[in-house]
C-alpha cells in the first residue's frame, strides 16, 4: 500500500456507519501514510440528487463535514484533506472515463438500482456516480481504498475501468483495491435495515446531542421473540448487540450476551451500557469538534491547503491523460 484515497458526501450528518466503516481507517492510515493518504469531501457527488440538496446549505455541510473528518482524528496537517470541487480535474477524468464505460455496467450497480428505486425521476448524474468515484481515486493513482461494504462493487468497477484505459492508451492507472474493517464493514440503521444512511435517515450523527441520541438507543428494536422479560433472549437477533460490539470492550459485551441468554437482564439495562461506551467514543470527538467550530480559518486553510496538493498531483495524471488519449 503506498497512496489511499477515501470520500465522504456532505449531504447530510456525519454518523456512526461512516466512522465505523470509514473514517476509523483513514485516521490509521493517515498515520501511517502521511500526505500520502488523500480524504475528499466529495460535493459533486451530493449533487447527483438536486431535490435532495440545498444550494443555500451546500458549502456549510461540506464545511461540516471536513471540521467532523479533523474532529474524529484526521490531521490535515499530515494527511491530504480537500473538497472534491477544488480540484476540477476529476470531474475533466470522468467524462474521459464515462466514454469507456458500458451503460450496461452502470445500469447493474446495486447502490443505483436501490436509489433510481424509490425516485420518480432517474437523474443521470446518479447513474454517472460510480465513474466519477473511479477518476476520485485514479487521478491520484490510489491503490487503496478505504471504504465501507456498500462501495465495494463500485471499486470494481474503478478497476475494470482502469484495465481497460490500460489496455487501450497504454499503462497508466493501478487497479486499487477496497480496504474494509473487518469489525464493522456494514453498520445497520437504527431502524433495523441493512445499512445506516445519511439518505435513510436511520442515523446516529457523530455530533448529535446526547439527548436524542439515548431517545433512539431506547427505541432500538429488541429481540422479537423475546415477549416477557422472564423469556431468555438471544443477541443475535437484536442490533443493540451489534451496536455494543462496536463500542464496548469485548468481555463486557461476553458477559451481557450470557446474562441476556438467561434472561438474567433486560434490554433496556443494555441499552443504558451501549449509550456510556458509545459516548467514551464520541465525547472527544465532540469535544474537538467545538474547538474547531471556534476557528473556522483554521478549518477553511486547511482546506485550501489540501487542494493545492491535491491539484498538483491531479493535475499531473490528467497532463498524462491528455497525451495518451490524443487531446
Ligand atoms: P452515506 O451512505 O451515509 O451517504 P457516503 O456515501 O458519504 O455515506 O459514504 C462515506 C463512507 O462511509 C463510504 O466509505 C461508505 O462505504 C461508508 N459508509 C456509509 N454508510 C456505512 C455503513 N452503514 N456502514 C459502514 N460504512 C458505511
Ligand atoms: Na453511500
Amino acid at each position: 500500500m503506498t497512496r489511499v484515497l477515501s470520500g465522504i458526501q456532505p449531504s447530510g450528518e456525519i454518523h456512526i456507519g461512516n466512522y465505523l466503516g470509514a473514517i476509523k481507517q483513514w485516521v490509521e492510515l493517515g498515520e501511517r501514510l502521511g500526505r500520502e493518504a488523500f480524504f475528499c469531501i466529495v460535493d459533486y457527488h451530493a449533487l447527483t440528487n438536486p431535490l435532495a440538496y440545498d444550494p443555500a446549505t451546500l458549502a456549510r455541510r461540506t464545511f461540516e463535514a471536513a471540521l467532523v473528518n479533523m474532529a474524529a482524528g484526521l490531521n490535515p496537517e499530515k494527511v491530504t484533506l480537500f473538497v472534491q470541487s477544488h480540484v476540477p480535474e476529476h470531474t475533466e477524468l470522468s467524462w474521459v472515463f464515462t466514454t469507456l464505460t458500458p451503460l450496461g455496467d452502470l445500469t447493474r450497480m446495486t447502490q443505483f438500482k436501490d436509489k433510481a428505486a424509490k425516485q420518480e425521476a432517474v437523474w443521470s448524474g446518479l447513474l454517472m456516480y460510480p465513474v466519477l468515484q473511479a477518476a476520485d481515486i485514479l487521478i491520484y493513482k490510489a491503490d487503496t481504498v478505504p471504504v465501507g461494504e456498500d462501495q465495494v462493487q463500485h471499486i470494481e468497477l474503478t478497476r475494470e475501468i482502469a484495465r481497460r484505459f490500460n489496455a487501450l492508451f497504454g499503462e497508466t492507472f493501478p487497479e486499487p483495491k477496497a480496504l474494509l474493517n473487518p469489525e464493522a464493514p456494514r453498520v445497520p440503521g437504527i431502524d433495523g435495515k441493512a445499512k445506516m444512511s445519511k439518505s435513510l435517515g436511520n442515523t446516529i450523527g457523530l455530533l448529535e446531542d446526547e439527548r436524542s441520541i439515548w431517545e433512539k438507543i431506547r427505541h432500538l428494536p429488541d429481540d422479537p421473540q423475546r415477549i416477557r422479560l422472564a423469556d431468555p433472549g438471544d443477541p443475535e437477533r437484536t442490533i443493540v448487540f451489534t451496536y455494543l460490539s462496536y463500542f464496548a470492550p469485548k468481555e463486557l459485551v461476553a458477559a451481557l450476551k450470557e446474562e441476556y441468554r438467561k434472561a438474567g437482564i433486560g434490554t433496556l439495562v443494555v441499552k443504558r451500557i451501549l449509550f456510556e461506551e458509545l459516548m467514551k467514543t464520541l465525547r472527544p470527538i465532540r469535544e474537538r469538534a467545538e474547538e474547531l467550530k471556534k476557528d473556522p480559518d483554521y478549518v477553511m486553510d486547511a482546506l485550501l491547503e489540501g487542494a493545492k496538493r491535491a491539484r498538483a498531483v491531479a493535475a499531473a495524471t490528467m497532463e498524462e491523460v491528455r497525451e495518451k488519449v490524443g487531446l
